[in-house]
């Protein structure tokens, strides 16, 4: 009966560590598209600014940079999202479903830019990733922040210079 009991606890246990686990800060199926549905044709073929894109497309130095200036300053992503891009950032532990990790090149490969963009204007409903523009940043901003993002995943990088 005593073993019987120690199982149980120790059961207990790790269901309770194992809940934490997939609480703290865990992302949630994060190749699925965030977008809803209604809105996600128009958003996809939502292109950066003419100016800007090429330079993202090249993911230039200089907007990559600036980017990170954004996110690690006044967009404050970096709370979230990590200052890897991993999605560990502070105050992204404590989120349900957990910030996403830029550093997963699949997940980039399944998203337009401006699907994402969508989602820094308007946020993922239901979720700690709440709208930033424009009362966080502007449109511009977000574009750059974006490039800065993509660059987490090196190979994306890569292909786009
Ligand atoms: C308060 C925490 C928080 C902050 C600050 C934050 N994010 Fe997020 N972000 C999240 C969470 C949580 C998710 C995952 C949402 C989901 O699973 O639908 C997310 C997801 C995203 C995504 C992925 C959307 C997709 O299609 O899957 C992008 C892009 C993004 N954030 C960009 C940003 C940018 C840019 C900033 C800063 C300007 C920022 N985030 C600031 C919490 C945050």
């Amino acid at each position: 009966m005593k073993r019987f009991l120690a199982i149980c606890s120790l059961l207990t246990a790790f269901a309770f560590a194992g809940g934490d686990l997939a609480f703290a800060g865990a992302e949630k199926d994060p190749l699925k598209p965030r977008v809803p549905r209604a809105e996600r044709g128009k958003a996809k073929k939502t292109k950066p600014p003419a100016a800007l894109y090429k330079k993202t497309k090249k993911a230039s130095d200089a907007i990559v940079a600036e980017g990170k200036k954004i996110f690690e300053g006044k967009g404050t992503c970096v709370n979230c999202h990590g200052k890897k891009g991993d999605g560990a950032g502070p105050a992204g532990k404590v989120l349900n479903p957990g910030p996403r990790n830029f550093t997963n090149c699949k997940f980039h490969k399944k998203r337009k830019d401006g699907e994402l963009f969508w989602i820094i204007k308007n946020g993922s409903p239901g979720t700690g990733m709440v709208s930033m523009i424009p009362a966080t940043i502007t449109e511009e901003e977000a574009w750059k922040v974006l490039a800065y993002e993509r660059s987490f995943c090196k190979k994306w990088r890569k292909k786009k210079k």
